[in-house]
């Protein structure tokens, strides 16, 4: 056989972070943050009826009009200035090899979402973590001097935050944005779940990308299907460095339901965001264990037990939560998407129980590696 030329792939693409893997085989996943709230009956027959009828046999239309339209009212902005792809990493990826490239510098918030570093390596540029402040809360004044220092084409930064859930207020935000030379991508896969979002400031500043996703509070992480809202020039820009068709009709057909439907959807919104401060008290009652105030579906926590070894326990009860303890600044930490009431119970329980026995040296030599990066 003709040995494989793995010589001529970039060698910065042989450093990225290998792909996210495959998941244990458990019955609670609170590990990626999706939703896990049952959707209701007439959701699903809508969006099994549009796809059954959905016409596979010519491209979809180059222009998208339909969808790019709905998601310009969803957000109440100029359909022009929406540009949509394979899911809000597809996005990230976009915006990287748009907007950065050799010999450019782009700036995110460490720890963060590990997908700005990988998108800002694919693109050649030079990845640059800012790192947050004390107890991982953004640092303004750290980010603003690199920006001033930096002079970044890019900014990736989460509102609220993943892995922490902070929210930002707009003023910072606004800030961030005076400062940049170039853009500020303002990640709010979040946002349906937060006090507020930042839709205003598109008015504002021509600088501002919003990247929004159906993964989390539409739930639909299984259809793939992300945007950008920015100023029209910019999307226009964005969509050179797309493929023409890059949603399948399947998934536009799906979209255009639960944007039709979007009340049912942001009912469970609500919900999650009830049971989120329902969970957030229960974990905080653990001993031991401390909670960081979240605006998102997910809790950040730490406990005094190596992450792992938990992790690994609670894989045993069922449950898999997200470690992120590779990363030198979240030590100790996991993070817990909010499942149902039943789902947070047994996580809960398992919880108490695995906290309740010492780890031995044995046990954390037996845990496998760091968890995977995609978060
Ligand atoms: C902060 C953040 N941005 C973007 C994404 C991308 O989501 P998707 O590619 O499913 O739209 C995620 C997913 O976990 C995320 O946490």
């Amino acid at each position: 056989m003709k040995p494989v030329p793995l010589d001529v792939v970039r060698p910065e693409v042989m450093e990225l972070a290998p792909d996210v893997g495959s998941r244990p085989d458990v019955p609670i996943h609170l590990d990626w943050n999706e939703s896990r709230w049952p959707l209701p009956d007439d959701l699903i027959a809508g969006m099994a009826e549009a796809t059954a009828t959905a016409d596979s046999r010519p491209y979809p239309d180059g222009g998208y009009p339909a969808v790019r339209e709905a998601i310009g009212a969803l957000a109440d902005w100029d359909p022009e200035g929406v540009v949509f792809g394979n899911g809000g990493d597809d996005m990230l990826q976009l915006s990287g090899l748009a907007l950065t490239g050799p010999g450019r510098a782009a700036i995110y918030p460490s720890p963060g979402f590990s997908m700005y570093p990988w998108a800002i390596r694919l693109a050649g540029a030079e990845p640059r973590p800012v790192p947050l402040g004390e107890n991982l809360a953004y640092d303004l004044d750290a980010l603003e001097s690199r920006i001033v220092a930096d002079r970044p084409s890019l900014i990736f930064l989460t509102n609220p935050h993943n892995p922490t859930g902070e929210l930002l207020p707009l003023d910072a935000v606004r800030r961030l944005a005076d400062a940049a030379p170039g853009f500020l991508l303002l990640d709010e896969a979040y946002h349906e779940f937060a006090a507020w979002n930042a839709r205003e400031l598109l008015d504002e500043f021509g600088n501002i990308l919003l990247l929004r996703t159906f993964s989390k509070a539409m739930a639909m992480a299984g259809a793939r299907l992300g945007y950008l809202l920015a100023r029209p020039e910019a999307a226009h820009a964005m969509r050179r460095a797309q493929p023409p068709f890059p949603v399948g009709v399947y998934t536009c057909r799906a979209a255009a339901v639960a944007m039709r439907r979007r009340e049912l959807l942001m009912d469970l919104t609500r919900r999650i965001t009830a049971e989120r401060s329902w969970l957030a008290d229960r974990l905080r009652s653990v001993e031991a264990v401390e909670v960081w105030p979240s605006q998102t579906n997910f809790l950040l926590f730490r406990t005094p037990m190596h992450s792992p070894v938990l992790r690994r326990r609670l894989i045993g009860h069922g449950v898999s939560l997200r470690d992120f303890s590779a990363h030198p600044r979240l030590a100790g930490t996991l993070r817990v998407t909010v499942g149902t009431r039943e789902e947070n119970l047994v996580f809960l329980s398992g919880l108490r129980d695995s906290l309740s026995t010492p780890v031995d040296e044995a046990e954390i030599a037996a845990v496998a590696g760091p968890d995977s990066p995609i978060g």
